[in-house]
């Protein structure tokens, strides 16, 4: 193996996600302690918007200052090179949120016992669903009365819409919680409530002798065999290949706040996750493992100083190896350009970095020379798939409230937009402007940079929309009837291309119904 393949195959790229408070942060300074990037317990969380933070934009975005560090977390862990990527949930929830997905080669998805699957997990895993992200599970506060966990298993069978696996299972739980049996190492973790030790765990390959009672007693003891004979009756054995696939999450369960199997499901995350694998372009697909660089923007975090317009753009790099100083192309502006200070995240510090490999992130400071989704190569001209836009869920009007400004208003709108924050869509009927966001905040955002930034200002009006559908049909008349009677609802996307803008569930179920040959898509790329 060359040097180039064995940098890659050591890279683990993935995102946790949750729904808020499930226990994202803690498992993943958990995580953190393990690989020794940070020593203390908390470091993370004080990075983190609290929950109670008002709508008022400026504290959000006062913390989220300090989050760029944590936008990415890379460490080293028995070998490997992980890189942690924070998906932004509470207030700040956005689009961004999306498309941070689109540059992880796996997922972890963190599911509180009490609650189950929640509301933002099951968007997110829908993108997963979409990509084939591979998925692990890990159900945490198995020390707080939790659901009955097979009852838990089906219920993410059915809301993520995967199969499952358990790889562990746990001895009761709330104030009785023993422990669990890790049925992929084949021991037994036995539960001490404590907030930074490793676990303590028995080998244990034979559930059935008669050791498991002197541990955990008589009846537990009987529990789990009846339990563990009936996982490996329902569940077949976990195949590598259909994890990889995204049809199989392998499931944990622990306390992250206790430490309590997070080691196992790294040690195990490690093992099976995949490494960087090979990435769509329009022209061609490009494995990681290929000698010359490429990479894309999947991300532009603003530095809100409103004297220095710059940002940090980031980059998945897909395929070789990026090093300081080089000349790329930037294929969409046809340029040369070299980076002086790429910046790499190591552990939850930003530093210089001469060289960077394929999966790992690096960010680039920026003074508008990109979009979302941009391609930087070593000379090829390649545009990387799988970067849709999303469709909204919040649509606003947005008006000019200074008509000396206007040409500032629409500089700020299209560099916005660039930069992901949000999306566009011009009504093809009256030719209004219509803003579509993901979270209520960026609004907020959005009215208040084009403020500071460009000196313009805007309004919003209300729009009551449900979905935006980028539409589609080899049907010409069919297309044509609907976009005419359909026509206050039509707009087009900041590419020029066709979008219906559903007032409610019932309108778009009935237009699928009415036109059939008309595709109607949530996402922009399809
Ligand atoms: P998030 O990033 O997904 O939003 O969740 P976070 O880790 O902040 O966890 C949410 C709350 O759940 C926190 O409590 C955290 O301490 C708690 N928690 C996380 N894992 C476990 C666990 O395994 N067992 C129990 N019992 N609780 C857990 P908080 O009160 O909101 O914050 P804090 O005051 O503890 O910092």
């Amino acid at each position: 193996m060359s040097e180039l393949e064995k940098e890659i195959h050591k890279r683990r790229t993935f995102a946790i996600i949750s729904h808020p408070d499930a226990g994202k942060t803690t498992l993943t300074e958990k995580l953190l302690l393990f690989g020794g990037a940070i020593h203390v317990a908390g470091a993370v969380k004080s990075n983190k918007i609290k929950k109670t933070a008002t709508s008022d934009w400026m504290e959000i975005e006062k913390q989220r200052g300090i989050s760029v560090a944590t936008s990415v977390m890379g460490f080293e862990y028995d070998g490997y090179k992980i890189n942690i990527l924070d998906t932004p949930g509470h207030q700040d929830f956005a689009e961004d949120t999306y498309r941070t997905l689109t540059a992880v080669d796996s997922v972890i998805i963190v599911v509180d016992s009490a609650k189950g699957v929640e509301a933002q997990t099951r968007k997110l895993m829908e993108v997963c669903r979409m990509r084939h992200t591979p998925v692990m599970i890990f159900v945490n506060k198995m020390d707080r009365e939790g659901r009955d966990p097979f009852e838990l298993l089906d219920e993410l069978e059915e809301e993520l819409k995967i199969g499952v696996r358990p790889l562990s299972w746990p001895i009761d739980s709330g104030q009785r919680f023993k422990g669990v049996y890790n049925i992929y190492q084949e021991k037994l973790d036995l539960y001490t409530p404590s907030k930074q030790t490793v676990t303590e765990s028995i080998g244990f390959k034979d559930i059935n002798s008669p050791d498991l009672e002197k541990h955990i007693g008589d009846a537990l003891a009987a529990k789990l065999r009846e339990d563990i004979e009936l996982i490996d009756g329902v569940y077949p054995e976990l195949d590598i290949n259909t994890y990889l696939k995204g049809q199989i999450a392998p499931v944990f369960f622990g306390s992250a706040l206790n430490n309590f199997g997070v080691k196992e499901l790294l040690d195990c995350f490690v093992k099976i996750a995949p490494s960087p694998r090979p990435i769509e372009a329009i022209e061609r697909e490009v494995s990681p493992e290929e000698n010359s660089f490429t990479g894309f923007i999947f991300k532009i975090h603003a530095n809100m100083d409103p004297n220095h317009r710059s940002c940090i753009a980031f980059v998945k790099i897909c395929s070789g190896k990026f090093e300081r100083n080089v000349n790329y192309k930037h294929v969409r502006l046809n340029r040369q350009l070299k980076f002086s200070s790429p910046t790499a995240f190591m552990a939850q510090k930003k530093e210089t970095v001469d060289e960077a490999y394929a999966g790992d992130i690096i960010g680039l400071p920026d003074t508008g020379n990109f979009k979302i989704g941009d391609t930087l190569t070593s000379g090829e001209d390649l545009h990387f798939k799988g970067l849709p836009s999303f469709s909204p869920e919040m649509f606003k009007y947005i008006e000019n409230a200074d008509p000396m400004k206007s040409k500032q208003l629409q500089k700020g709108i299209d560099q916005l937009m660039d930069e992901g924050v949000a999306q566009l869509f011009t009504n093809q009927f009256n030719g209004r402007k219509i803003i579509g966001t993901v979270g209520q905040l960026q609004f907020e955002v959005i009215q208040y940079r084009l403020l500071h930034e460009y000196g313009a200002q805007c309004r919003w009006e209300p729009l009551n929309l449900y979905k935006a559908c980028w539409i589609e049909s080899e049907n010409k008349p069919q297309l044509d009837d609907f976009k005419k009677r359909k026509a206050q609802f039509m707009a087009v996307d900041k590419e020029g291309r066709d979008v219906f803008l559903a007032d409610s569930n019932y309108v778009l179920m009935m237009a699928q119904q009415d036109f059939k040959d008309i595709k109607f898509h949530f996402t922009s790329e399809f």
